[in-house]
């Protein structure tokens, strides 16, 4: 198969940043994607609605004029972050928005910009009630920080600790599970209740934990959750590839400037915007399900959210390309996923109106 069409997809986890970041990063997922969940986690954190409309403002006003067929707009569902402090009655103002599709829980600690995150679960217990009565989707960074835990094992006793016990309680909670890393957070996710869902990234499907440590240490590798192991990688590939409603795609692009990253205690997160939808492409081409490749990342996730599909394809071409060793990200320089190395598929250029 050479060409590969499909409904247009959507991202349903990514980090925009904000300021010349933002303007440097959100052309990419705009060119490939219809919408995004866009993450919260800015410096403050979008901790309310009203800061959820004035980033959603600045997104939009970073986008240049799409030159594609007349109407095609990218559209940003934003999140709230949230606090051990965020009211109940947020909730209420951010489902009344209209724009805001979900409220992320990051546990304090677990990753960049997670410091004003949820420092305890029960804290948080009526606005989570308050969200299960509005059927606002509450998303979560699975791992539990700490050091006594090993970093390989936060996903497992996430699950234990905190999620399994907040399903039960919370019993009508539409719950993404973000991100999930390991052949535990699949099963866990496959027989879960009702209303439980879970996004995987490109970097998980696409490498095991030896890719962090290829001939010397490779921060270019490192995001969080952190790459697991082979038969990790490999139940992720069969549960994206399944046809399980319950998986669909979120890439958690997230670029730092190469300091943060080339750096004695560099940032963890992977840009791989540029190049998203043509390497899940990439993922299941070698799992040998290309055609399962639509639901995941145009259906699967729409459904969830309660948003309709989108009308308008998107062809990509098995046609290798080389993205560029680096791009410019504000002031200083991104380097991407995949720089100055192969990329199996290339995304067709829009038609023209
Ligand atoms: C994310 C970031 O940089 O904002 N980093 C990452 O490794 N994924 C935060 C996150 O989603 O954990
Ligand atoms: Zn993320």
């Amino acid at each position: 198969m050479n060409t590969l069409t499909m409904q247009r997809p959507d991202d349903w986890h990514v980090h925009l940043r904000d300021g010349s970041a933002l303007a440097a990063v959100a052309k990419f997922t705009a060119a490939r994607f219809g919408r995004a969940i866009v993450m919260p986690n800015l410096e403050p954190a979008i901790t309310s609605t009203a800061l959820a409309a004035a980033y959603r403002e600045r997104i939009l006003a970073a986008l240049p004029a799409m030159n594609e067929p007349a109407g095609r707009r990218f559209e940003p569902l934003m999140t709230l972050y949230l606090t051990d402090t965020l009211a109940a009655q947020e909730i209420d103002r951010a489902k009344a928005s209209g724009f805001v599709h979900g409220v992320k829980l990051y546990p304090a600690g677990a990753t960049t910009h997670s410091d004003a995150g949820v420092t305890d679960i029960r804290h948080v217990y009526p606005t989570l009630a308050r969200m299960e009565e509005l059927g606002m989707p509450l998303l979560v960074h699975g791992e539990t920080p700490g050091p006594e835990i090993d970093v390989f094992d936060r996903e497992a006793h996430f699950i234990d600790a905190v999620l399994a016990p907040l399903l039960e309680r919370f019993r009508r909670l539409k719950v993404v599970f973000e991100h999930v890393t390991t052949a535990r957070a699949v099963d866990f996710v496959r027989a879960a209740r009702g209303g439980v869902a879970a996004t995987i990234t490109p970097q998980h499907l696409l490498h095991n934990r030896n890719a962090i440590f290829s001939g010397g240490i490779r921060p270019h590798y490192y995001c969080l959750p952190i790459l697991k192991r082979e038969a990790d990688r490999q139940a992720l590939l069969d549960a994206a590839t399944s046809g399980n409603p319950r998986f669909f795609l979120g890439t958690d692009s997230a670029p730092h400037e190469r300091a943060a990253k080339e750096s004695a205690c560099g940032c963890a997160g992977m840009f791989t915007a540029h190049a998203a939808i043509e390497l899940y492409a990439e993922a299941f081409e070698q799992a040998g399900r290309l055609d399962r490749l639509e639901g995941f990342a145009a259906h699967f996730g729409a459904d969830f959210y309660g948003l309709a599909r989108h009308d308008e394809i998107i062809t990509l071409t098995k046609e290798p390309w080389v993205p560029p060793v680096s791009y410019d990200f504000g002031a200083g320089a991104l380097v991407p996923y995949r720089g100055g190395e192969s990329v199996a598929w290339r995304l067709e250029p829009a038609a023209r109106a």
